[in-house]
């Protein structure tokens, strides 16, 4: 299989074994991703001899070896670093893996006024939630074949401008542009890209997102949120499909209807509504 032309001009070079690579694999949606695909694998519905389960907390990467019904290589990087990505890549070079499955799940977000998020964490979500994926695709690509699938776990803000999580909104923006039009671009070689676009889900995400307790938080409405079990099994669910979107849940329909009905200013205006702001810091 080595060596056969692709049409990105680097060839595919995976000959060892299946693998299922999960960013962000250390808690909550990565985590329950592993959990249900490792489910899919013993079963066979998809062919993996390993799941590879990066983030930055090893020791709970450590803990899912033993916990699911497949072979788990915890893979501890940080992914917002340069050599993080660069370790990816030699790792891949080493094993020469066939990437049946890349899901990215890695990501963060910060909900405040911008003029109260410092400039570095908002840097940090570009490098975590567009450089990160982006890099992770391109070292994987010459590892995937006909049938490989991509997952990117966006959000259905990447459908709106989001007020007080306007950086990370945008963040999901390029990621469901980016998906679709990659999508397109891989289908010559039958691989399949889905964005999934959930709406609020129960996670840590919130303890890293809001403001410290005791500091005023902006966001306080969470009505509809659902939990990561549901969501994750629906993006399974499409990503085995090869659809390009994923829209997991009642709120997430809705919400994207809305953008396809409603002026910006509009939905701009029922967000603000709905967490009583107005705009200012
Ligand atoms: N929760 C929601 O309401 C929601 C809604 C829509 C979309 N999403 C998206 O879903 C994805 C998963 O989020 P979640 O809700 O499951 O949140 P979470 O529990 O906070 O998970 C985030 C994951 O990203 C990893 N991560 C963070 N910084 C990293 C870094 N520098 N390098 C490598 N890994 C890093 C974390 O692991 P370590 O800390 O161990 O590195 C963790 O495993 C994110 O992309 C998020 O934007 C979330």
């Amino acid at each position: 299989m080595g060596g056969k032309a692709n049409g990105n001009g680097r060839g595919i070079v995976g000959r060892g074994a299946n693998v299922i690579v999960v960013t962000g694999a250390s808690s909550d949606m990565g985590r329950e991703f592993v959990q249900q695909i490792a489910y899919w694998a013993a079963v066979g519905r998809v062919d993996a001899d390993e799941i590879w389960v990066i983030a930055r907390r090893e020791e709970r990467l450590r803990g899912l070896v033993g916990s699911v019904p497949v072979t788990v290589r915890p893979v501890a990087l940080d992914l917002a670093d340069a050599d993080g990505l660069e370790t990816y890549r030699g790792l891949l070079v080493e094993k020469r893996p066939n990437i049946v499955m890349l899901a990215n799940c890695a990501g963060f977000g910060r909900m405040d006024h911008f003029e109260n998020v410092p400039l570095g964490d908002e840097l940090a979500m570009v490098d975590l939630n567009v450089k990160a994926p982006v890099a992770m695709v391109s070292h994987s690509l010459p590892y995937m074949r006909a049938g490989s699938r991509i997952m990117n776990l966006c959000s259905i803000s990447g459908f709106l401008p989001c007020p007080y999580i306007n950086v990370y909104a945008a963040t999901k923006a390029f990621m469901v542009s980016w998906s679709r039009a990659l999508g397109r671009e891989l289908a010559h070689r039958g691989i399949k890209v889905t964005a999934a676009c959930p709406y609020w889900v129960r996670t840590e995400f919130f303890d890293r997102a809001q403001p410290k307790p005791g500091e005023r938080r902006p966001f306080h409405n969470f009505v509809g949120i659902m939990d990561a079990r549901a969501v994750v099994r629906q993006i399974i669910e499409d990503t085995f499909h090869g659809r390009a979107l994923s829209l997991p849940g009642w709120p997430a329909k809705v919400i994207f209807a809305a953008t396809k009905l409603l002026p910006v200013r509009a939905l701009m205006w029922s967000q603000l509504r709905l967490q009583e702001l107005d705009g200012r810091p």
